[in-house]
């Protein structure tokens, strides 16, 4: 015993109790799935892609006529994001598309998920359009069509034209959105069957007006932020409804949304259903007004005088119908049922529960699949795809020039492994898009955290594929999680 690892004392500890249950209970057919555990196989017509954001990735933030959007103006004010860092280069990708059309191709990715820059199309946010910005866009596309690689296209991830005046404080950027939105649907939908409105409501009304944490750096008073979060979904809304007038009969509609995604401690009938009161309830600004058309009867009082004001008509035009559900999901927040009157309570997070490099990211791989069941089992969505999933890594390049990001494929195969229960069980998933193809500007976090399935040297824009990307090409290949 005294020489025996740990590992192989485990190894034999399993083998005798495989042993016990062969010469006892187990049929035949299950032992022989013991001992030859089959892959976790997905779905035949299962998306697998990859996504980024314009700027994240793109950089030449004034050429070809774009100008400014708040994102610039912010990283350009100093002490706003780390070291100073901006998205003026970032990973080039407005000269190096072609490559990174490679990249995905080598993944052997269907789709890829990428963000238009509404001030490429729109310099001033409204007014008339930029065919240079949009002729960027036509060529990214013709090439990933190339490379039969599908296009998925986000139309607002954050990077607000800065020449809207008052940005979402104001009605009109609402309105503003559903004309850009309309225009580049009808020019693109001849070769783009899917659309995304909005990138996560939180993190542009909140975070930008409310923290100050994001553009453009404001903390305004409860009243206004709420009217703020209303423009951001009344704006996605009108979106929907500017799409479906202006692109290709067929073309399919929805948002990404980072709802807040509740776990249950346990799998029992009463703390699954008390996850499913909270993703409603916390979520009601945002994904369930979408989904339901109205704000629920909690929000309503939680924020009393402070309450958003709902002009006739709103609520319809939030609660225009979806053909799917995009879900960014990283991290899990876990609920209990309890005598309360809301039925459920958040846990606490220990001190000691475990994260990736960026300290908000706690890793709980089980967050996927109840993205997926709770919001199929509360709203019956047509269909869902996780549009974003994945983490950040303190990457190190070895000597011979590898990044052996075996953190990154830890994170990745345990949240596929959750992904796969959810596709099994039969849930309306779709797709999976994997956040990022390459590491790039991680917003406030300027290039400090790296998310990429590509170590990228910002100094030189080489690209190297890690560790983590050769076990996605596999995952692809095999259609399948080991
Ligand atoms: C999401 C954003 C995305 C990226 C990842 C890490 O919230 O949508 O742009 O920054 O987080």
């Amino acid at each position: 015993m005294k020489n025996l690892t740990r590992r192989r004392f485990n190894k034999t500890l399993a083998g005798t109790a495989a042993a016990a249950f062969a010469s006892t209970s187990l049929p035949r057919i299950a032992l022989a799935q013991m001992a030859k555990p089959a892959l976790l196989r997905f779905p035949a017509n299962f998306l697998w892609g990859c996504a980024t954001a314009a700027y994240q990735v793109e950089g030449a933030v004034s050429e070809d006529g774009r100008k400014p959007s708040v994102w610039d103006t912010f990283s350009h004010t100093p002490g706003k994001t780390f070291q100073g860092e901006t998205g003026d280069v970032a990973d080039d990708s407005y000269h190096l598309y072609k490559e990174d059309v490679q990249l995905l191709k080598n993944l052997g990715v269907s789709v890829y998920r990428f963000s238009i820059s509404w001030s490429r199309i729109f310099p001033d946010g409204t007014g008339r359009p930029n065919e240079k910005g949009l002729a960027y866009y036509q060529r990214v596309i013709e090439e990933l069509l190339k490379n039969n690689i599908a296009p998925y296209i986000t139309l607002f991830h954050w990077d607000l034209p800065q020449a809207l005046p008052g940005g979402w404080t104001s009605r009109d950027t609402s309105k503003a959105f559903a004309d850009y939105a309309g225009y580049v649907s009808k020019q693109l939908s001849d070769r783009v069957s899917h659309f995304f409105t909005t990138n996560e409501f939180e993190c542009f009304t909140d975070l930008g007006y409310k923290t100050g944490k994001f553009a453009p750096g404001l903390q305004l008073p409860d009243a206004q932020v709420n009217q703020i979060r209303h423009n951001g979904v009344l704006a996605h809304g009108m979106g929907v409804q500017a799409i479906r007038a202006n692109a290709r009969a067929g073309t399919q509609i929805g948002l990404a949304e980072d709802a807040t995604v509740f776990a249950p401690v346990m799998e029992t009938r009463e703390h699954i259903a008390a996850a499913q009161r909270a993703t409603r309830e916390e979520n009601a600004k945002f994904l369930t007004a979408v989904l339901e058309g109205k704000y629920t009867d909690g929000y309503l009082e939680r924020e009393g005088a402070n309450a958003p004001k709902v002009e006739a008509g709103d609520m319809k035009i939030i609660g225009s119908p979806l053909d799917f559900v995009g879900l960014n999901v990283y991290r899990p927040e876990y609920v209990r049922a309890d005598a309360s009157p809301a039925g459920y309570v958040v846990e606490q997070r220990p001190s000691s529960f475990p994260h990736m490099a960026s300290d908000w990211l706690y890793v709980g791989p089980e967050v996927i699949y109840w993205a997926i069941r709770n919001v199929s089992e509360i709203w019956k969505p047509k269909a869902v795809y996780i549009t974003e999933n994945g983490c950040s890594t303190d990457d190190v390049v070895t000597a011979d020039g590898r990044i052996e990001d075996t953190d990154r494929v830890m994170y990745l195969r345990n949240h596929l492994t959750h992904l796969h229960r959810a596709a099994a069980e039969r849930y309306p998933i779709k797709g999976y898009f994997l956040w990022s193809l390459l590491d790039n500007y991680e917003w406030a976090d300027g290039y400090s955290k790296r998310f990429g399935l590509h170590y990228v040297d910002f100094k030189t824009q080489k690209r190297t594929p890690k560790l983590s990307a050769e076990w996605y090409r596999e995952v692809i290949l095999r259609n399948a999680v080991e």
